[in-house]
């Protein structure tokens, strides 16, 4: 097998496209033939030793991908030789071949190819559980998404629309604007070019939103928490410009609105059960068509560093896929 191998946590330059030998599943364990394998934010700070999850070295990056069961470790009764399914491990994804721990495996239905898969539960995930389980967003009301037109931007819009919201897309640039239009937001602003409380306020008469999705932060989030609406939530899902703002807490007195931390990642990991009937739901979805994920290109697994670089460069919309 090969594998994008991380010795030292300094960069993408340090990383190396190396021969393994092709380890066997231990109990409870499959071996995974990688056939898609997404980009993740987290995936660029891992390598960069900037993400809070540290692996022991040298380890593979590549947090979530789809294929082919390979092979079974003991014990193994839910799975089988030749199965599709998508991964989400944290780390092995950006190689030929994986281990997996069986649990983490999601059985794929048919008509669900490796490449939508590998784009699908970080996001959707991400996403569901920020607007449905942490916001409680209702049918009709407005939800401002910042960073629209990155993963979990994308992810956000499709899931707010599927559930009969309103919804502003907010980003960088005219194309992302567009696409985020095209892929269903009722709105946009281009906040590289228009002050966006000004936009905002011009879009809900004054009201503001009732939810805002910001997995950017830094100068953004203090304008958009100062337009949310009365009784609003502001939903806190990351800092992919990388400073991580500070908010006069006067502001959520005078709206009564919440400040909600996301963190899906722990949600699955201590209510696993909520988590399994969310992912079924996300299942249904896709398969009712009412969601997609936006796959902005498919790159060859080998050409890794240039993936990562588009990310880093903000030219990404929605999801670049590695395939073997
Ligand atoms: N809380 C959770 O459970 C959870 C789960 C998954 C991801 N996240 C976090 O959510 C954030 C977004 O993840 P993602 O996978 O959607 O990333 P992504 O696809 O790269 O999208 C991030 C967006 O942030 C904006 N951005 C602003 N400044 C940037 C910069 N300096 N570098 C890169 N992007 C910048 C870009 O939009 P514009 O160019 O339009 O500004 C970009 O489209 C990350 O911080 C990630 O860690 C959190």
């Amino acid at each position: 097998m090969h594998a994008w191998l991380c010795t030292e946590p300094t960069g993408v330059e340090a990383l190396t496209w190396t021969e393994l030998p092709t380890p066997v599943p231990k109990a409870g364990e499959v071996l995974i033939e990688i056939r898609a394998a997404s980009l993740n934010f987290p995936d660029l700070l891992i390598v960069q030793n900037k993400y809070q999850m540290k692996p022991p070295l040298p380890f593979v990056p590549g947090s979530e991908y789809a294929g082919r069961v390979a092979a079974l470790g003991d014990g193994v009764t839910q799975l089988r030789v030749g199965q599709d399914v998508a991964c989400l491990t944290g780390t092995g994804g950006f190689a030929t071949h994986a281990i997996a721990r069986a649990a983490l495996c999601l059985p794929l239905p048919a008509d669900f190819p490796h490449a939508d898969a590998a784009a699908f539960t970080m996001v959707y995930a991400t996403s569901h559980h920020a607007l449905v389980d942490r916001a409680r967003l209702r049918a009709g009301e407005t939800v401002l998404v910042l960073g629209a037109a990155g993963g979990v931007g994308t992810a956000a819009i499709q899931i707010a629309k599927a559930m009969g919201a309103r919804v502003i897309a907010a980003a960088s640039s005219e194309a992302k604007c567009t696409l985020c239009r095209s892929i269903g937001a009722d709105a946009s602003i281009h906040y590289g070019k228009e002050n966006l409380r000004e936009a905002i306020g011009a879009l809900t008469d004054g009201k503001g939103p009732d939810v805002v999705y910001d997995p950017v932060g830094g100068e953004l989030t203090e304008p958009a928490f100062r337009s949310i609406a009365w009784r609003g939530r502001y939903l806190v899902v990351g800092f992919a410009s990388g400073p991580i703002p500070s908010l006069p807490l006067n502001l959520a007195l005078l709206k009564g609105a919440s400040i909600v931390g996301v963190f899906w990642g722990e949600f699955s990991r201590r209510e696993p059960q909520a988590n399994a009937a969310m992912l079924g739901e996300l299942v249904q979805w896709y398969a009712q068509g009412r969601i997609r994920p936006v796959i902005d290109r498919s790159m060859p697994m080998a050409q890794l560093p240039a993936a990562y670089a588009c990310m880093g460069s903000r030219e990404v919309m929605g999801k670049l896929v590695m395939v073997n």
